[in-house]
């Protein structure tokens, strides 16, 4: 396959690349060039932000693109100016209306597009617009509505802390919220990736929900505890009181990830993901995931963008022992 990679610069398109190569494609990333692309794909340096930006590009027949794109301008710009034979977008969980239900299936209300992503927050409404542009205008191609996405790579840290932390305990015990039955689901980086070239070598048609089998947030953290070897003991804390102490739930700093203190968004990471299974989709054990992310998280140069520092810590404990 001539395969085209709008992106490889970055975690998951670089992702695709790397196991596209490996599958015996000939693999163009285009892409600024933010970061190197994989040995063996090569990189076309343009900016989807110009209105012809993928000019160097367009004069070839790809028998697939796949787009790691949010923004529904440069997805407008690829369907225009692109020749291709099938169309593979990674799309979001973020692009349905409610998250307060277990597992929705891909026919469930989506919220409403927006036509240009100017505010990161309308993020799933800028995907819902993204899709509707690459199912109008390709004849065939696979519309894959990730979740949260783990593995070697997650620059975000919000699948690497757990392991990270019981690696490196500040104390005798690891802080977490205290939702232990907190609905839990990821997708390990790689089997993503291979699903979607999987789907642009099969030209799979249709729209699928991507991500690993449903647990929870105390499975995750003994997973966590285990795959570091780790003697400290769980410690689990009211939200409330970690709020009070200036820790959020999800991700950035000072944070505690993989839950939301939020009922609205209880189901928010889990997905029904028969139909992508169905079409081939394989996902590893988390053990694995959280392992080789714990590899990654140990060699990582750059600052983690989710969790607590030992300094942040060491201080919410104080506080909770002293209250
Ligand atoms: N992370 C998650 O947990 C999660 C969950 C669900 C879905 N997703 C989806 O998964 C995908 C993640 O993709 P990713 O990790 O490969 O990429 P990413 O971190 O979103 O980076 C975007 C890619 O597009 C390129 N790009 C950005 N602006 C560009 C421009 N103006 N012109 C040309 N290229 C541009 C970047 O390369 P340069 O900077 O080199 O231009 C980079 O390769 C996204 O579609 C995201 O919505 C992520």
């Amino acid at each position: 396959m001539d395969l085209l990679v709008l992106g490889g610069t970055a975690f998951l398109g670089r992702a695709v690349a790397t196991e596209a190569v490996a599958r015996g494609h000939r693999v163009v990333c285009a892409a600024r060039g933010s970061a190197p692309v994989p040995d063996g794909a090569s990189l076309v340096r343009l900016d989807r932000d110009h209105d012809r930006g993928l000019a160097p590009v367009v004069d070839h027949s790809w028998d697939a693109v796949v787009d790691v794109t949010r923004t529904p301008r440069h997805t407008e710009r690829a369907v225009r100016d692109l020749t291709t034979q099938h169309h593979v977008l990674v799309s979001t969980g973020n692009v349905y209306a409610r998250f307060d239900r277990p597992e929705q299936s891909e026919d469930a209300a989506l919220c409403a597009p927006v036509d240009d992503l100017d505010d990161i927050s309308d993020y799933g409404r800028g995907k819902v617009a993204c899709e509707s542009l690459v199912r109008a205008a390709s004849a065939t191609s696979t519309v894959v509505r990730s979740g949260l996405i783990g593995g070697p790579g997650d620059t975000s840290g919000r699948s690497g802390y757990y392991p990270w932390r019981f690696a490196h305990p500040t104390g005798a015990d690891v802080l977490l919220p205290a939702v232990p039955d907190f609905p839990v689901a990821l997708i390990d980086v790689e089997d993503l990736a291979r699903w979607l070239v999987l789907a642009a070598e099969r030209r799979i048609d249709g729209t699928f929900n991507a991500t690993g089998r449903t647990t929870t947030l105390a499975e995750v953290v003994r997973l966590a505890a285990d795959v570091a070897g780790s003697d400290a003991t769980p410690r689990w804390v009211d939200p409330a009181e970690l709020e009070r102490l200036g820790v959020a739930a999800w991700m950035g700093p000072t944070s505690l990830p993989l839950w939301i203190d939020d009922p609205a968004w209880r189901w928010f990471a889990t997905m029904d993901t028969v139909a992508a299974r169905t079409a081939g989709l394989v996902t590893r054990p988390l053990a694995d995931t959280l392992a080789r992310t714990l590899a990654y998280e140990e060699r990582r140069t750059e600052p983690r963008l989710a969790g607590l520092t030992d300094p942040d810590e060491i201080r919410v404990r104080a506080a909770l022992d002293a209250a």
